[in-house]
């Protein structure tokens, strides 16, 4: 089932191979002299939870989860932290005191916390959320707690109808009408789509952007997203959420919160 039989904290995930965890880990693990051997597991679809048992009880202490597996990671955890049970959506898992399985969801803080690193967020910011998956379940609660109101645009309209009701009682979150007469400039647009296509849905009036509009990308690709390129200047894709997700993790395992930019900075430059 697993290549070493000896790692302790592991990603789990199908496919993984793409995956920079171990590699951030690794680095976590040197720079704070915190024994962490990481290895990433790539999991039948159907054998989520057998393999996760199998883990926990042999040397697993802590796993990060990710696509397609975080709502039934969600189910599998015995107890929940605040932002994990709100997201109903997990993605670090951490054995407690040899007993119980805890549940935390870092994405919506990893966001949170490089957006405030490269200052593209402020308290009563307006936002412009592109997408409606499962990463947008985990960012929204953190964005809504900072004090932001949140638009939310999606190829099936349904899908954010049901993240504006299950959000809009921790702040204000609502559906964007991309055909209002009423124009407002966002001042910051996320794209939390997995497929980018400049001629979709998600297509909006330039008379939505401003000079001071930021774009975040949450994907980590070479090519920059054509998302009013020649409007926009300020703009990042999304290593620096993943590098701070896993940095929120390791927190929640060791107690230790590692230094990023480093990392962040290194992958930035190597990526592919
Ligand atoms: N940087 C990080 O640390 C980090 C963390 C988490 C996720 N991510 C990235 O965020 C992206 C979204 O992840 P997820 O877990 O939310 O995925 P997901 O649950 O599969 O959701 C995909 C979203 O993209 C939309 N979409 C897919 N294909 C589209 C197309 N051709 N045109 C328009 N919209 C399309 C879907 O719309 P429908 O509702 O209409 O299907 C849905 O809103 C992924 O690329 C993932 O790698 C990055």
């Amino acid at each position: 089932m697993f290549k070493n039989q000896n790692f302790n904290y592991a990603v789990f995930g199908n496919p993984i191979n793409h995956s920079k965890s171990p590699e951030i880990h690794g680095f976590f693990s040197n720079q704070t002299n915190v024994f962490h051997t990481y290895e990433s597991v790539n999991v039948p679809l159907d054998e989520f939870v057998s393999f996760l048992l199998k883990f926990f009880k042999k040397h697993g202490k802590g796993a990060n989860i990710t696509a397609p597996f975080k709502q039934e990671a969600y189910l599998f955890c015995d107890k929940l932290t605040e932002r994990a049970r709100i997201a109903q959506s997990v993605n670090t898992l951490k054995k407690v005191n040899n007993k119980y399985i805890l549940g935390d969801n870092t994405d919506g803080i990893g966001l949170l916390s490089d957006l405030i690193r490269l200052n593209f967020i402020k308290k009563n910011n307006s936002i412009l959320i592109l997408g409606a998956g499962g990463a947008v379940r985990g960012i929204l609660f953190p964005l809504l707690s900072f004090g932001c109101s949140v638009f939310i645009l999606n190829r099936t309209l349904s899908n954010a109808e049901k993240l504006v009701v299950q959000f809009s009682k921790y702040g204000k979150i609502n559906i964007f009408d991309k055909n209002s007469s009423e124009k407002k400039h966002f001042d910051l647009i996320i794209n939390a789509t997995s497929k980018y296509d400049k001629n979709n849905e998600n297509n909006i009036d330039v008379s939505f952007v401003s000079s001071k509009t930021c774009f975040y990308d949450m994907n980590y690709h070479k090519y920059d997203t054509p998302f009013f390129s020649s409007y926009i200047k300020k703009r990042s894709n999304g290593i620096g959420m993943l590098v701070f997700q896993a940095a929120h993790s390791f927190f929640l395992w060791h107690n230790i919160f590692p230094e990023t930019n480093y990392i962040i900075n290194s992958l930035k430059r190597n990526m592919k």
